[in-house]
């Protein structure tokens, strides 16, 4: 039998667990909130398309009894506050430190075996604080950040080549910020053949540009932080842990030398599967690419130097 549990019943937790029990990713999916009767409600709302859907995973709902979330396989943790429109992520930190340090303690009191997956901003430095707090062994404490920024990507290329989106490969890498994060576009392909071929420099330049700011997009747009993406984005890294596939996601993970970083938890590519993230995939990045991971890595130290620890 499998569970996972999603701490945060709100827009990105909600969205998760819903794409989670509609791709029957688990047995049973616990959704869990401080917030009286809201996971309760949408988790009875959600085993209501049950029929109308056809799947076959449980979902309940929650008010902060971590008893119910015991022995989870996987727990993704949302809660926290979103950005506002002209918010940067970084500045939630103050308040998502003290709420991510006391669930990660709530839910391993009772999931001790549980693979982490962090999506509360500052993601990576979020990251980082389950890591150096918890004592769990680093392949265990997931980032979730890169899935999201790749699809973005890969969105953007798309409508540049006017092609399918699932014809194409992207990988962005680096810090989940605005100016943190790293299109890879010497990287990107469309059917084999790399972007850089395909489109001319002021359009890739546009792409990566709009990748960047895809969540500030967003959030302009809708007053508050993105949803349906980032809960398909966590669901997707959930299901490579859970049923193994072994796919190669860019996650925030705990760097010792890989990519010449080391105490940092930062946007890497790593194989997923049944233990959490198994290997960083060297993508042997070039001089300029190096020079920009590095640059990111720095800037997501400095918002790490913000926490308590
Ligand atoms: P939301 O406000 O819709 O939901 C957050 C939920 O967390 C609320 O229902 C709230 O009651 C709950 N919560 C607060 N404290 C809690 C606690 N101690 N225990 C349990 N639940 C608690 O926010 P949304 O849009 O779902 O975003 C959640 C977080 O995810 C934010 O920090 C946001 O910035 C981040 N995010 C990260 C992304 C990524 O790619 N890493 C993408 C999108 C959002
Ligand atoms: C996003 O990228 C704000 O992290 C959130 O949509």
């Amino acid at each position: 039998m499998t569970k996972i549990t999603v701490v945060g019943a709100g827009n990105v937790g909600a969205t998760c667990a819903n794409v989670l029990a509609f791709k029957e990713v688990a047995d049973e999916i616990v959704l869990l909130d401080i917030k009286e009767g809201v996971s309760e409600g949408k988790a009875l709302d959600m085993t209501q398309t049950t029929t109308l859907l056809g799947f076959d995973s449980r979902i309940s709902g929650i008010t902060n009894d971590y008893t119910k979330t015991a022995g989870s396989d996987v727990v993704v943790i949302t809660s926290g506050i979103p950005r506002k429109p002209g918010m940067t992520r970084e500045e939630l930190i103050g308040v998502n430190a003290g709420i991510v340090k006391s669930v990660t303690e709530s839910v391993l009191a009772h999931s001790p075996n549980a693979i982490i997956v962090c999506v509360s901003n500052p993601m990576d430095t979020m990251t980082y604080l389950i890591q150096k707090t918890s004592g769990l062994p680093k392949n265990r404490v997931i980032g979730m950040g890169g899935a999201l920024d790749s699809s973005r990507f890969k969105c953007y290329l798309s409508k540049a080549l006017n092609a399918n989106p699932n014809e194409i490969e992207g990988i962005v890498i680096g810090g989940h910020g605005d100016t943190t994060m790293i299109p890879l576009t010497r990287l990107a392909s469309y059917k084999g053949v790399p972007v850089t071929e395909l489109l001319d420099k002021e359009t890739l330049d546009k792409v990566v540009a709009d990748t960047m700011v895809g969540g500030a997009t967003l959030t302009k747009l809708l007053g508050t932080s993105a949803w349906y993406a980032p809960g398909a984005a966590t669901a997707y890294v959930v299901e490579s842990i859970i049923h193994d596939q072994k796919k190669v996601v860019s996650c925030s993970v705990y760097l010792e030398g890989e990519y010449g970083e080391s105490d940092i938890c930062v946007g890497v590519p790593v194989v997923l599967g049944r233990t959490g993230w198994e290997k960083v995939v060297d993508f042997r990045l070039n001089d300029a690419e190096k020079a920009l991971f590095k640059a990111s890595a720095a800037a997501v130290r400095k918002t790490n130097g913000a926490l308590n620890l």
